[in-house]
């Protein structure tokens, strides 16, 4: 059953795998293979060549995509017009789009345009980028996400230092009206999950080390979950 990303106080971590890490030549296939794994909903990471130094997929890939799974899609968009594009993303099949607030446009009408598209919104923060700037879209927000590499590629290693700012995040959360979900995103693995858990992060991208576990996508996903 395919919906928005509305907050409920998950009772474990939600797991998103990252497309990234998937073998482009069959992305359907792959998107199978987690979703019978168990995962909770996919991660689709869109890069322009302009905001990152990467180009990955758009929407033609995710509207292909949908037809495969009723998984929970979560765009995750580095790119530097979300504005121009919000709207493709969200014909395309995507359920919750997060947008970077290191990007051009009017953050808060972008935001503001998402839902009215009827997906949920997300903003996402650069390791640079303090938890501060999330507070004056706190009733927009479904989802914040904070990443724990520089975003533009998979297989980078967890940046420990974002963990004061996952606590920060997700006491921001705790405290307003609306909750909303605190995602992580870049290195989680076994070991770091259990961290950026404790920090209070609810929902983890992994791409590599669940698309790329040798034990297959449930033992990664178990073993993410600490199970
Ligand atoms: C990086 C992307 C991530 C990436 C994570 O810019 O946003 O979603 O795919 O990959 P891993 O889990 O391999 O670090
Ligand atoms: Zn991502």
């Amino acid at each position: 059953m395919r919906g928005s990303l509305r907050y409920s106080k998950p009772k474990g971590l939600l797991i998103a795998p990252s497309i990234l890490a998937a073998d482009f030549a069959c992305l359907g296939d792959e998107a199978r293979r987690v979703e019978e794994g168990g995962c909770d909903m996919l991660h689709l990471d869109v890069m322009d060549g302009h905001f990152v130094p990467n180009i990955s997929l758009g929407p033609p890939v995710v509207s292909s995509l949908r037809a495969c799974t009723d998984l929970t899609f979560d765009a995750h968009l580095m790119i530097s017009q979300p504005d121009r594009y919000v709207e493709a993303f969200a014909k395309a099949g995507a359920d919750h789009i997060t947008i970077h607030v290191e990007s051009d446009g009017d953050t808060a009408a972008t935001l503001r345009a998402i839902r009215e598209l009827g997906c949920s919104a997300g903003l996402c923060l650069k390791p640079a980028t303090p938890a501060s700037v999330i507070e004056p879209f706190l009733d927009l927000l479904s989802m914040v996400l904070v990443m724990t590499v520089e975003p533009g590629f998979g297989g980078q290693s967890f940046m420990a230092d974002m963990l004061p700012k996952i606590k920060t995040v997700r006491a921001l959360s705790d405290q307003a009206a609306r909750p909303f979900h605190v995602e992580v995103d870049g290195g989680i693995d076994a070991e770091t999950a259990p961290l950026v858990a404790a920090a209070g992060a609810d929902v983890l991208v992994a791409g590599t080390s669940v698309f790329r576990n040798p034990n297959g996508v449930a033992a990664a996903m178990a073993a993410l979950r600490n199970k």
